[in-house]
């Protein structure tokens, strides 16, 4: 006699249901119901194809689809029950369906396995979160943008070392941000061309007998093939994989930006006022005013890199096909993506709201002795010193500022000349700041005239 608490899909071989433990270590439906409309139109897509091939009839196939919708709508109208002893998303939604529709429920499983199936969800799922990070960088990338094409010809310390080293712009420092996450998205768009095939039909590990069209699903379910391998189709997580680096290299991009707008913000600074709206203050020192927002994006990507580890660790001893090892999937990838979309809006937000500090900005890029470089061009290029004699003269130059606790552009040319004789009155020309960045027009350079065309360029391919 059957035991009535074994598992009622798969439980013929059981005389009894499973130990609490095991159903506590067993069952994914407290995190993977976040893939019920992913599910739902895997099943649906499959029933179409089970009637069109003509595996179910088409009466069959018409309720398993329209008794699919009543569970999502269910679902989604929060009146689903979920059952820890129907383990995961797929057995619960299948044995809704059957108490909606009767028998025609069990032919649904036909042809397919939870295997293909939960690795067809997850693909769908993580598509879309590719397409949202896709929408989220985006956005980032127009505010930064805006800030570039409004200060592209503002001037600021550019550092080395976090040292002072050379006057750069505002703009061309949003600019370099432009291009890191631009290269997010271009590992972003790499990773949804390459993860756009449809593991449906590989079933358990080893294809069907039955004649399924993977053709037709994959279509439906917007894919651009079948996968070719059942064996590698229920047992690949690189999709996942690849969106948790991508996600680690855009964390750890965000994460750099947080750290400079923790700087830029502190009082020794004040090069950015950040928002009140992106700001906290303290409970004690009532004239804070806290860069939170930009900590925790700097602390989150911890979680991110984690995930990638994570599953990468789960994944490295695998025999094939499939282990229920690769259940532990899901949580890892759901908690990096939702961590990810929140630093990117929290960022764009900042990003967006931020103002900075022209002023100050102006008087740190003349600080530092940062225009020495530009002395040093001079010397080569007026006097025809060779660069290593002129970098030497230069340092002296700078000995001597420093030790009249002065900047070189305050060195009086009698000064200049007890150095070297040389030198003229033009010299000085180079040691302002907005000459030193205009004349940075080699390709990639800081020169407003330069970032201003990189911003069309961008504007230009974003469309
Ligand atoms: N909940 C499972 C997972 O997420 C579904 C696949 C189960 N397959 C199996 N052969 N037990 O991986």
């Amino acid at each position: 006699m059957t035991d009535t608490t074994s598992n009622q899909m798969w439980g013929g071989r059981f005389a009894a249901g499973p130990d609490a433990i095991m159903e506590a270590i067993n069952a994914s439906i407290g995190f993977d119901k976040r893939m019920a409309a992913q599910d739902i139109a895997g099943s649906r897509a499959h029933a179409a194809m089970l009637a069109a091939t003509g595996i179910v009839s088409d009466s069959d196939g018409e309720a398993m689809r329209e008794g699919l919708l009543t569970v999502l709508s269910e679902i989604e109208g929060g009146s689903f029950e979920f059952s820890t002893a129907l383990e995961d998303i797929h057995m619960n939604v299948e044995a809704r369906l059957k108490e909606i529709i009767g028998d025609a429920a069990g032919r649904l499983h036909t042809g397919r396995s939870r295997n293909d199936q939960v690795a067809t969800d997850f693909r769908l799922w993580v598509r879309d979160q590719l397409d949202a990070t896709e929408g989220a960088l985006l956005a980032l990338i127009g505010a930064l943008l805006v800030q570039a094409e409004a200060g592209a010809e503002w001037v600021m310390p550019g550092f080395t070392h976090l040292q002072t080293a050379q006057p750069v712009t505002w703009g061309h420092h949003m600019m370099a941000y432009v291009e890191m996450f631009g290269r997010d998205l271009s590992r972003v768009r790499d990773a949804r061309a390459r993860m756009n095939e449809c593991p449906l039909g590989a079933a358990a590990l080893a294809g069907t007998s039955f004649p399924i069209d993977r053709e037709m699903t994959a279509r439906e379910l917007g894919f651009d093939r079948p996968s070719a391998n059942s064996l590698d189709a229920v047992s690949d997580r690189d999709f996942a994989l690849e969106f948790l680096s991508t996600a680690s290299i855009c964390a750890m991009h965000l994460s750099r930006m947080a750290e400079e707008l923790v700087i830029w913000s502190s009082a020794q600074f004040r090069f950015v006022a950040l928002s009140d709206r992106f700001s906290t203050g303290s409970s004690i020192m009532p004239q804070k005013k806290n860069p939170d927002a930009a900590e925790l994006i700097r602390a989150k990507i911890g979680r991110i890199f984690g995930a990638n580890v994570a599953l990468m660790t789960v994944m490295k001893g695998l025999p094939l096909a499939y282990s229920k090892d690769m259940q532990e999937d899901k949580e890892q990838v759901f908690d990096a993506a939702d961590n990810l979309m929140l630093a990117l809006a929290a960022m764009e937000g900042m990003v967006r709201d931020m103002s900075a500090n022209r002023d100050n900005l102006e008087a740190a890029a003349g600080s530092g002795f940062s225009t020495a470089t530009d002395l040093a061009d001079w010397l080569v290029r007026v006097l025809g010193m060779p660069f290593r004699d002129a970098h030497h003269v230069t340092g002296s130059l700078v000995a001597l500022a420093e030790g009249k606790g002065c900047d070189l552009p305050e060195l009086s040319l009698e000064d200049m000349q007890s150095v070297h004789g040389d030198i003229t009155q033009a010299v000085y020309d180079v040691l302002g700041v907005h000459n030193s960045v205009a004349s940075r027009m080699s390709y990639g350079g800081t020169a407003p005239e330069l970032v201003r065309a990189q911003v069309a360029r961008w504007k230009e391919m974003l469309g």
